[in-house]
């Protein structure tokens, strides 16, 4: 049996050299292969993911990888399953926001090991077992103390699914809970913010696996809450990240709505 630190260390690496990879050609940042109203396909995720794969690879090649950009649905929970998001937040970096990140997980048999968030740009590693404590750039992290949802700093996100007029009452429901509401547009950096008490909470409808496994792990070595509130077609995901005290408050109010989306 593989130890976690040994699992760590790999994932660490992996999603740093992914980073790395994409410093090193931040001046091709509007190299797309397409840009659409509602998404961009970018050779840097590619190019990120292949990376991050051989780092992988060389370590442990008979391991399942699965990524973002990968071809072939998401492997079945059996074994030693990667799940790499290669830029999280392609869309900040095509326009020149600094809000971007690579995540990489590894999973057996559907448990999350050990995951890494490299934020290249803010030059941070977050990074966390499954059994010991998360840390940003070797530091322990810590969630916040706020249970006070009216004094509470939430993150969130409008992504690629469009369906509107839920998207918009979930919004409203979260500007209306909390004392200031934001959009930042990274998902698995937004959930390592709550994980370092830098924000309290996050909830997204209709991420995906990737975005979030290696992120919802550190949250909770952080002492935070990372729920899966539903679950779409197709792998998508409701997301609620909070720094527990004010888990309970925010599904209270988002719970519901989730329904809605869900009919
Ligand atoms: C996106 C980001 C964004 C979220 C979208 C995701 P990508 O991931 O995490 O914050 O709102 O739902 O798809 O496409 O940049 O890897
Ligand atoms: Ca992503």
């Amino acid at each position: 049996m593989l130890t976690s630190t040994q699992l760590q260390a790999v994932a660490t690496l992996a999603a740093r050299r992914a980073g790395e990879h994409v410093l090193e050609n931040l001046h091709r940042r509007a190299d797309a292969n397409s840009v659409l109203r509602i998404d961009i396909k970018h050779k840097l995720d590619v190019e990120a993911q292949d990376v991050a794969t051989a780092v992988i690879r060389a370590a442990y090649p008979d391991h399942l990888i699965f990524g973002e950009e990968s071809e072939t649905p998401c492997p079945p929970a059996k074994g030693y399953v990667w799940i790499i998001d290669p830029i999280d937040g392609t869309v900040n970096f095509f326009h020149g926001s600094h809000w971007w990140c690579c995540s990489v997980a590894v999973q057996h048999d559907g448990k999350t090991l050990a995951g890494a968030v490299f934020i290249p740009q803010l030059g941070e590693m977050f990074e966390a077992t499954h059994d010991n404590s998360a840390f940003c750039n070797g530091v322990p992290l810590h969630v916040s103390e706020q249970e006070t949802p009216e004094l509470a700093l939430m993150a969130t996100g409008m992504g690629k699914w469009r369906n509107k007029e839920t998207s918009l009452k979930i919004f409203q429901a979260i500007t209306e809970l909390v004392q200031r509401p934001r959009l930042m547009g990274a998902a698995a950096a937004d959930i390592c913010m709550v994980a370092a008490g830098r924000i309290d909470a996050y909830f997204e409808s209709g991420i995906y696996l990737w975005d979030m496994a290696a992120a919802g792990l550190i949250l909770e070595r952080a002492s935070g809450i990372c729920e899966v509130l539903a679950r779409y077609p197709n792998g998508r995901l409701a997301i609620l990240a909070t720094n527990g005290k004010l888990h309970n408050p925010c599904k209270k109010v988002l719970v519901p709505l989730v329904a809605e989306q869900k009919k």
